[in-house]
C-alpha cells in the first residue's frame, strides 16, 4: 500500500512538471524565476477554500491582490474562511448579494497591511480593511487575543484565526472559521425613521432631519415593496380559501 500511493500521484505529478517546464520555456526569460505570489494557488494549493477562491474569481480580486502585492511595501494580510464557514452560513446568504456587496465582502477579509501572528498582539481596533470605512454600522474589524488565540469581531458574527495557510514577510494568509459578515452588508437594517409629530421638536431635531432625510427616501422605496408583496400574498390567500 505505501508504496503505491506516490505512483498514484506521479502522474499528475509529472503532467504538471512538463506543463510548468513548457510554460516556462514559452515565457521570456525576463519574468522573475521564482514567480510572483499568486493567491488563488496558494488557497488551491492548502486545499478546503474553494468557495473562497470562486469569490476572488468573480470579483476579480484575487488578480488585484496579486497585482497589488507587486506594487506594495506594506504586503497585505488575507483572513481565508474555510469552505466550511461558508456552508455554515444561512441558505442563500451569498446568492442575495449584489456584484458590489461581494467585492465588499471579499475586502472586508483584506487587510491592507503584512500581520504577523504576533502583531495581533499589539493592534489597535478597529483594523482598517480594504472594504474601508471602519466606523460602527460600516465595515468595523476588531480583534481580541487571549494568549495565542486571536479573534476577530465584525459585530455581526465572530471568527478565530486558525492556520497560518501562508507566510512570506509580505503575504499572510490566515484560516478563519467564520465568513467576517461587515454590519453594513449584515447588520440588522437601520430603525425605521421617527414618525413626524407635529411642531413640538427642538430645534436640534432639524439638523438631525436633514441628515436623515437620504435614508428616509430609501426607507420609503424600501419599504413599499414587501408592503405591495404582503398585499398581495393576502389576497392570493383569499380566492385559495
Ligand atoms: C474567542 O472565541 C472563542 C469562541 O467563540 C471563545 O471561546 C474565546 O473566549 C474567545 N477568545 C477571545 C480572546 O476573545
Ligand atoms: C470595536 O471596538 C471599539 C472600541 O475599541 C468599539 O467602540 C466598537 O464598537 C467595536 N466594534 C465591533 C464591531 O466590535
Amino acid at each position: 500500500m505505501e508504496q503505491r500511493i506516490p505512483l498514484i500521484f506521479s502522474l499528475p505529478f509529472f503532467l504538471l512538471l512538463l506543463f510548468q517546464c513548457t510554460k516556462t520555456l514559452a515565457q521570456p526569460p525576463a519574468t522573475a524565476p521564482s514567480g510572483p505570489t499568486n493567491i488563488t494557488r496558494i488557497l488551491e494549493k492548502a486545499g478546503q477554500f474553494t468557495t473562497f477562491i470562486r469569490l476572488l474569481q468573480i470579483t476579480l480580486l484575487g488578480d488585484q491582490i496579486d497585482t497589488q502585492l507587486n506594487n506594495s511595501n506594506q504586503g497585505l494580510t488575507v483572513f481565508a474562511p474555510t469552505d466550511n464557514a461558508f456552508s455554515s452560513l444561512k441558505t442563500g446568504t451569498l446568492n442575495s448579494l449584489t456584484n458590489q456587496d461581494k467585492v465588499a465582502l471579499v475586502q472586508f477579509h483584506v487587510l491592507p497591511t503584512f500581520l504577523s501572528m504576533s502583531q495581533f498582539q499589539t493592534v489597535s481596533n478597529p483594523l482598517r480593511t480594504q472594504a474601508g470605512d471602519t466606523r460602527n454600522g460600516e465595515f468595523p474589524l476588531n480583534v481580541t487575543t487571549s494568549g495565542n488565540q486571536v479573534n476577530i469581531s465584525t459585530g455581526v458574527d465572530d471568527a478565530t484565526l486558525g492556520n497560518t495557510v501562508y507566510t512570506d514577510n509580505q503575504l499572510a494568509v490566515y484560516q478563519v472559521d467564520k465568513v467576517l459578515l461587515p454590519w453594513s452588508i449584515f447588520g440588522p437594517p437601520s430603525p425605521a425613521p421617527a414618525p413626524v409629530t407635529g411642531g413640538t421638536e427642538n430645534k436640534k431635531a432639524n439638523s438631525a432631519a436633514a441628515t436623515d432625510s437620504p435614508a428616509d427616501s430609501s426607507g420609503v422605496t424600501g419599504d413599499a415593496v414587501p408592503g405591495a408583496v404582503a398585499f398581495g400574498v393576502a389576497l392570493f390567500g383569499i380566492f385559495y380559501l
